[in-house]
């Protein structure tokens, strides 16, 4: 069977190239989506101005609207900083660590008629340069920096964009609608901020 080759950006903007051109189609194909993320070696030089950090929680920093196909953003945890449970609003959702370790834990969707402590699927840690994938059908995540001496950075890849999604309530399963907005667009400072992060619930 032939191969087909994998494309292997040299830097963040020729990353960025590559997924424009990818999504001038709307078909999307999982697999070489999250080839190309992974193959991607980074190099903070590339990324440094997107990553602005909080004292107190994860910050979401806006990279590139993708002509309003994907958004690509860098998040910023600091130790201990960590994501609620969430779902993905029906997109795509691909997860490249930049600098860290990111501790991605996936849950059950929970049984709207049962309060119940919702169901752990699997945990796995992220290191540099590794790539997860996850959609509504695989279930929900939360994302967390679990060191107490490092920080951690993380590209994230949503197709199509959105700025809602559910939080979920690991003790009971009750889920809550919240809007995300950005930290930081294109490298600078936004007004407002709210990120899916613990204390928000
Ligand atoms: C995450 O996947 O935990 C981050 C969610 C987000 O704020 O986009």
């Amino acid at each position: 069977m032939e191969q087909t080759e994998v494309l292997k950006p040299q830097t963040l903007d020729e990353l960025i190239q590559i997924l424009h051109q990818i999504f001038s189609s709307d078909t999307i194909n999982v697999e070489e989506v999250q080839n190309i993320m992974e193959s991607y070696e980074s190099n903070p030089l590339d990324w440094m101005k997107y990553a602005q950090f909080d004292q107190y929680r994860y910050t979401r920093n806006l990279v590139d609207h993708g002509n309003g196909k994907f958004n690509l953003m860098i998040l910023c945890w600091g130790e201990g900083h960590g994501s609620s449970i969430h779902d993905h609003t029906d997109s795509h959702c691909f997860l490249k660590m930049l600098q860290g370790n990111l501790k991605e834990t996936l849950f059950e969707w929970p049984d709207k008629k049962i309060n119940e402590e919702m169901v752990k699927k699997s945990e796995n840690v992220l290191k540099e340069n590794q790539c997860a994938y996850i959609n509504d059908s695989i279930g929900l995540h939360r994302v967390e920096n679990s060191s107490h001496t490092e920080s951690a950075v993380s590209l994230h890849l949503y197709i199509p964009p959105f700025d809602a999604c559910n939080t979920f309530d690991q003790r009971t399963g009750h889920k809550n609608k919240v809007t995300m907005t950005f930290w930081s667009k294109f490298g600078n400072k936004t007004p407002f901020e709210t990120a899916l992060s613990h204390e928000n619930n």
